[in-house]
């Protein structure tokens, strides 16, 4: 927007922007390859809905300086591990190439002609779609476009042997990190830049925004704004969607494995203050009670909060140097060492 001679824009994405640093910090001399990372605020004029936000975050990727196909692998198990490590379950991954500049070129023509008889069925941003950039048709999510985007043959021939080999490449090197994947050909991604590779993580439980990121090489950026000509592949992750399916996973796997500390005594309670340092250092989900609770009322909340572990701490066990761990699935409970406590709880919650 402008205010009086001043014009500000709020960034849509940091795809761009990396690029720009990266020549603007001449990179490309000091460094040549460069791998880059982002986290931060993103803006779009966006009608808002579920999962679909004016202003969103992204963790974003982009590694810059190579044409190599192993480094599409390399940045697709990035994005992949990254939801894992969230405890992301039952996500997938779409896979397409849209070829370099004159496969995008063909494709396009190809793709303008045989939707030429159709246009009439397709929403009115298609309909202009279809003079000014027909690939964005298929990226669609009005029923009627669908619907005509599914009569299509479109056919994984529109590459240039060099663009296959490199994702052929690049599925073999997925293949050998044991990482599933659709080859999606309808999958052409909303911005203008990409080229070759394209990718997006998707999630079920989203609804009809269901991508929790995307990415994909753009091999022709960093010459168009203005740096040498080299190849460079990224992702970014949309933080929101994300939490929206990982935030109820994590919670429930916590309180699948949750150790609950009792303590009874003064010196059970300083020690049971380190117990859990060392537990949540080993990352065992584990809490305690602040509410001087008997015995019988700590166990109750122990049960209240489902705590699948309960470790009693008594002054007198604590001069034996033990602890009695409860199991509560199994009611059943037993003395373990204090020396090996933290491992003993690792194993039976990991
Ligand atoms: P993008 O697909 O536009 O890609 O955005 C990546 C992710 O950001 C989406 O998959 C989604 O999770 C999230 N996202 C996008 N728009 C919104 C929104 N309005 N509200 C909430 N979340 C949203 C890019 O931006 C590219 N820069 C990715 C990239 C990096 N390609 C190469 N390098």
């Amino acid at each position: 927007f402008q205010k009086e001679d001043e014009a500000y824009a709020l960034r849509p994405e940091g795809t761009a922007s990396v690029v720009r640093a990266y020549i603007e910090n001449a990179l490309d001399k000091t460094q040549g390859f460069a791998k880059l990372f982002y986290l931060g605020p993103m803006f779009r004029r966006e009608r808002p809905q579920k999962g679909r936000l004016r202003q969103f975050h992204h963790i974003g990727c982009e590694a810059i300086g190579s044409l190599e196909p192993d480094l599409d692998v390399e940045v697709i198990a990035l994005a992949v591990a990254l939801l894992e490590g969230c405890s992301v379950q039952d996500f997938s991954l779409k896979l397409n190439s849209l070829g370099c500049q004159s496969d995008k070129q063909r494709f396009t023509s190809n793709l303008r002609s045989s939707l030429e008889d159709k246009k009439l069925q397709l929403c009115p941003d298609c309909q202009n779609r279809l003079e000014q950039n027909p690939l964005r048709i298929l990226d669609c999510k009005q029923e009627n476009c669908k619907r005509v985007v599914d009569t299509l043959a479109i056919k994984d021939n529109i590459l240039c042997a060099d663009c296959q080999a490199h994702f052929t490449r690049v599925r073999k090197g997925l293949d050998a990190l044991h990482i599933a994947y659709q080859v999606v050909p309808q999958l052409v991604r909303g911005l203008d830049y990409y080229t070759g590779t394209v990718f997006e993580l998707a999630h079920p439980g989203l609804g009809s925004q269901d991508a929790l990121g995307a990415g994909g090489r753009y091999n022709n950026l960093v010459q168009e704004l203005g740096g040498p000509a080299v190849g460079a592949v990224g992702f970014a992750l949309g933080v929101e969607r994300l939490l929206l399916v990982a935030r109820p996973q994590t919670a429930l796997e916590n309180l699948q494995s949750l150790v609950y500390v009792i303590s009874l005594g003064d010196e059970a309670k300083e020690f049971s203050v380190v117990l859990l340092s060392q537990l949540r250092k080993a990352a065992i989900a584990c809490d305690t009670d602040y509410e001087k609770k008997s015995l019988k009322a700590a166990m109750r909340k122990a049960n209240d909060v489902q705590a699948r572990f309960v470790v009693i701490i008594g002054d007198d066990e604590l001069q034996k140097k033990v602890v009695t761990v409860k199991d509560m699935r199994s009611s059943t409970q037993e003395e373990v060492a204090l020396s090996s406590i933290v491992d003993y709880l690792k194993q039976k919650t990991g």
